[in-house]
């Protein structure tokens, strides 16, 4: 089988890694991909937002399955193009993909089946959006209502706060059409997770559960960024309450897609929050969480592309979705600035000697192969992902292969996993 993986972060490495392993995995081909993708399959220069490329691509290579890392292509119908092109997508179609690219589609789908998430209102218009900030009073949620790079969400604590987030986003058009329309929901308290499914559509398989860390700076101060680091499991989400996890988040979603015409094939991921009165969604993402994606496919046992293959053709079992009870660990090495500008083209060293102990690997994000070196081109540079027999252990492991790496510049946060490790969740099946 010959399979091209679309992205060019650490989560389409980590994709490029495991579907490489696959015994059925011919030929793989990674569009534009990184220097981490290229050591398992050929990049090839195409951009994810290029639909028309990508479908080419596809038929020019020969492809039986695309896989899709980021939104964007998902939310352009990429899946929508490859599927009319007789070329099977794992990734929903654009409708399916609303759930991400729309907060205000998100959440009627969440309100009308039933699923838990704060109280809100849609908005096109700035001055009825807000007499509702002053009538429900702060603190207050405000969500662009579009695709932001994840930061078209603002949590404001005062009534002045949540206006000028609107004034932001539908006046000044910060973040341009994204904002126009606008959520407005009531603010939870409580800690996060992430709970990822596999779907063929009406079938799903639950993934163990996972934590993010969205902010730049220890102990989650400072602005918001892609994920600094993420682990797996999270213990506030224990793997014998996810199933009833999954009846109550994501199954109302599936089954109403599935009855609309549009059946979800792909990874739904659901950001939930925890609060004193049970847990609420948050978000939907239509595809793996980055940094999310690492840890879990360290977990994985079985073979990925099999899964993927039976979610495009609707015979998923669940009993194909098989987890180490080991957790894993995942630290972003980023360049400093980030998330805001920062410097590129430095050399990295010691990643051989980092990927030295067993359990270890490297995924790399803002990268590119020049001859044998390796040069940082992004922001989140590098993912060090550890397995081992617990989160404590997991942690120690990671930062122990990070700290073998060097690069000018490099800054990475030294708490990631702290929130689990509290919790004590230990692993004791040992392998
Ligand atoms: P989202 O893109 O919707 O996940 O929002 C990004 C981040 O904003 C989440 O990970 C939360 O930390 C925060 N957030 C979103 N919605 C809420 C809410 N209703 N209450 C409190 N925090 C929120
Ligand atoms: N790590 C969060 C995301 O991928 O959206």
């Amino acid at each position: 089988m010959n399979i091209l993986i679309v992205g060019s972060g650490g989560r389409e490495h980590a994709l490029a890694w495991k579907l490489a392993q696959s015994p059925d995995a011919h030929r793989l081909f990674i569009a534009p991909g990184n220097g981490g993708t290229a050591r398992h399959g050929t990049n090839v220069e195409v951009k994810d937002s290029d639909i028309p490329g990508l479908v080419a691509l596809a038929k020019d290579k020969a492809i039986d399955l695309v896989v899709v890392g980021p939104e964007l292509p998902l939310t352009l119908g990429l899946t929508d193009a490859l599927t009319e092109a007789g070329i099977p997508c794992f990734g929903p179609d654009a409708y399916g993909a609303q759930l991400e690219g729309s907060k205000a589609f998100a959440k009627n789908m969440m309100r009308d089946t039933g699923v838990p998430t704060a109280e809100y209102a849609v908005f096109d218009d700035f001055e009825a959006a807000c007499a509702y900030v002053r009538e429900k009073g702060a603190p207050l949620v405000v969500k662009a209502d579009g695709l932001a790079a994840g930061k078209g969400v603002v949590v404001a604590q005062t009534v002045d706060a949540a206006i000028a987030a609107l004034d932001d986003m539908m006046v000044k058009a910060v973040f341009g059409p994204a904002g126009s329309t606008v959520v407005v929901e009531a603010a939870l308290k409580g800690e996060e997770a992430s709970f990822l499914v596999f779907s063929d559509g009406t079938d799903l398989a639950i993934l163990p559960s996972a934590q993010d860390h969205k902010a730049v700076g220890e102990g989650d101060t400072g602005p918001n960024t892609g994920g600094m680091g993420a682990y797996s499991p999270a213990p506030i989400l224990p793997d014998i309450a996810a199933p009833d996890m999954a009846e109550t988040t994501v199954r109302p979603i599936l089954r109403r897609l599935a009855e609309l015409g549009h059946p979800f094939k792909g990874v739904l991921y659901a950001g939930l929050m925890f609060t004193d009165r049970g847990p609420f969604v948050l978000e939907f993402n239509v595809r793996f969480g980055d940094p999310e994606c690492q840890p879990l496919l360290m977990r994985l046992e079985s073979d990925l592309a099999e899964i993927m293959l039976a979610c495009v053709n609707g015979v998923l079992a669940d009993t194909l979705v098989r987890y180490a009870p080991e957790a894993a660990l995942c630290v972003v090495m980023a360049a400093k600035g980030y998330p805001g500008s920062y410097p590129k083209g430095m050399e990295i060293t010691g990643l051989a000697q980092a990927e030295s102990e067993d359990g270890v690997k490297v995924f790399q994000a803002g990268t590119r192969a020049q001859g044998d070196k390796t040069l940082t081109t992004g922001g989140r540079v590098l993912g060090v992902t550890a397995l081992a027999l617990d989160l404590a252990q997991a942690k120690a492991k990671a930062y122990r292969a990070a700290d073998a790496i060097r690069f000018e510049n490099s800054f990475m946060r030294r708490d990631i996993g702290d929130k689990g490790i509290k919790r004590h969740a230990f692993v004791t099946r040992h392998k």
